[in-house]
């Protein structure tokens, strides 16, 4: 099966961007990781990470047209503000898991809304990096 990882805005700067919330584990790291596993057990895997809203919307269309089996996101800040981001999702009717390093509903008001979670499969939020690892073995054991 093919996994396709979507990484929403600011998440390129993992590592060095407020790593008492984020961790200190880089984007890179993780996208290693993922490519290190998906190898080991013979799964297609694309990661793409983008600062702009267009750029994701047009990722999960093409992966629509494409045979991809399962999405695994972080949408980062559009998790809160993006309908077109949602909108994208819903078109391809691939499902997904929403991932968040943080834990969302320990942080502000404005991050306790998500647009996505209502039409996860589930929804990894508060553990860190290794809540990407926990997703890919979810969609691995999966049917
Ligand atoms: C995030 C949480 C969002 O509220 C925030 O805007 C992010 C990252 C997380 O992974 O914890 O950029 O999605």
């Amino acid at each position: 099966q093919n996994i396709l990882v979507i990484h929403g805005p600011n998440l390129n700067l993992l590592g060095i961007r407020e790593p008492s919330i984020y961790g200190t584990v880089t984007l890179e790291e993780i996208n290693r990781n993922l490519a290190k596993l998906a190898e080991k057990e013979g799964i297609g895997l694309d990661c793409f990470q983008s600062n702009t809203e267009g750029e994701l919307i047009d990722r999960i269309q093409q992966a629509g047209a494409e045979k991809t089996d399962f999405i695994i996101i972080n949408p980062a800040a559009y998790t809160h503000t993006s309908i077109a981001l949602r909108d994208a999702l819903a078109a391809t009717r691939i499902p997904f898991i929403e991932i968040h390093l943080s834990n969302i509903f320990a942080r502000e008001s404005f991050r306790q809304k998500s647009f996505f979670s209502d039409m996860a499969v589930g929804v990894i939020s508060g553990l860190g990096a290794k809540g990407y690892e926990l997703a890919f073995n979810y969609v691995l054991g999966r049917k």
